[in-house]
């Protein structure tokens, strides 16, 4: 995949690479073409993980790498074949049909607003943004531009070992729900905390802490199988001194239907075991997602459970092209509305309300 002397080339189903003619900046009729240009804007470390899962698209064609950080777009630029470049509106010269915005929290809001009045299709990394009235003028900009497509990036909602729980919780497998257990213990790595001024570690960049940004990633899977969160009780810990907002929650997330659940979310400070990442338990069983990606169901046939299922993490993020290729080229519905984000940004917000008073919290 890659742009050539004035020519896309796009792999084909057998794999093979075929030329096919540049496309005008401009194009309007997109559920007619077959091929999506993307820009990147943000070339750091997520840009490299949407990379890779786009490598594996056949109907994604990335044109424009964007960053302040001309290093960073070249790097980009080389991993994906696109054209390198500092804006988004050099990418649009350049030409594209779609953004996906995938920079520092506190920059969401102006930069899927710039991309969104450019008037191409705009999918904006987790969270929308750190408050709910930033989220609000968001949608509110989204809602204008309704003939595009606005999806928000949260990769969680195609993790295959997640939907394989979900299937088997919605066909009974394990009776009705009567609890679940979400659990994220993680190191730091160079990666995302490139250094002790990362912006992850600061509130006026970050806007929070794990539960905010990573802390979405295990919440979107309890609100997939158990519903809306009615309120929140928590306790937070700050493990890393040069991190503002919480390094570590312990929460109780009580749902409309009456279920509580527990989500914790720690950045650990040394080595860290391999706990299940979730456990749903019903009236009649369990199912165990193992940190390895083993979905184990327990319904009393065999004291050890049964393997299900295995996933990957990583393909996640697959499935977010997959959907987006699908409602910007097909006109299909998005697996998750926009909208429905907000839940996780809302009991992000109670955590740390219900942390810093002492007491259960309403999400919504
Ligand atoms: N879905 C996931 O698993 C996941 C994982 C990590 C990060 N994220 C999200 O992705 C986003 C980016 O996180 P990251 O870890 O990649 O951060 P990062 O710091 O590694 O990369 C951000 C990039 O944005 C660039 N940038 C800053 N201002 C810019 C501007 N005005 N125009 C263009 N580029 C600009 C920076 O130079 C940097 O290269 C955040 O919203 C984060 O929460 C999601």
């Amino acid at each position: 995949m890659g742009n050539h002397q004035g020519v896309v080339i796009a792999r084909t189903s057998a794999g093979a690479d075929a030329p096919l003619p540049t496309l005008p900046t401009a194009r309007t009729n997109l559920h007619a073409v077959e091929n999506l240009r993307l820009g990147l804007v943000g070339c750091g470390a997520i840009a490299e993980w949407h990379a890779a899962a786009l490598k594996h698209s056949q109907r994604t064609v990335v044109t424009a790498c964007v960053d302040v950080s001309p290093e960073r777009a070249n790097k980009l630029a080389a991993l994906t074949g696109g054209q390198a470049c500092g804006s988004i509106a050099e990418a649009v010269e350049i030409g594209v049909d779609a953004l996906a915005i995938l920079v520092p929290h506190h920059l969401h809001e102006s930069l899927v607003t710039e991309a969104l009045e450019a008037g191409v299709h705009v999918a904006l990394e987790k969270p929308m943004a750190p408050t709910v009235d930033a989220c609000e003028r968001i949608l509110a900009t989204a809602a204008k531009h309704n003939d595009r497509v606005f999806m928000l990036t949260e990769n969680a909602q195609y993790w295959p070992e997640i939907l394989i729980a979900r299937d088997l919780v919605n066909n009974g497998a394990i009776g009705d729900l009567v609890t679940a257990r979400s659990w994220h213990n993680f190191g730091i790595t160079k990666e995302f905390y490139p250094t002790d001024q990362a912006w992850r570690f600061q509130q006026s960049a970050a806007g929070g802490g794990v539960a905010l940004d990573t802390g979405s990633h295990w919440m979107r899977p309890l609100r997939m199988v158990l519903g809306e969160i009615d309120e929140i009780v928590a306790v937070t810990g700050r493990l890393w001194p040069q991190m503002e907002g919480e390094s570590m929650v312990r929460s109780l997330c009580k749902f409309a239907s009456g279920v509580v659940a527990s989500f914790d979310v720690i950045l650990a400070t040394g080595a860290v075991g391999l706990q299940p990442h979730f456990q749903f338990t019903g009236s009649t069983g369990e199912i165990v997602i193992s940190a390895l990606g083993e979905v184990r169901l327990f319904d009393g046939k065999d004291w050890q459970g049964t393997v299900v299922g295995h996933g990957n993490y990583m393909d996640s993020y697959k499935g977010v092209w997959t959907d987006f290729e699908a409602a910007v080229l097909d006109g299909k519905p998005l697996e998750a509305d926009a909208r429905y984000s907000l839940g996780e940004v809302r009991a992000a917000n109670a955590i740390v309300r219900s942390a810093a008073t002492n007491t259960w919290q309403k999400v919504w």
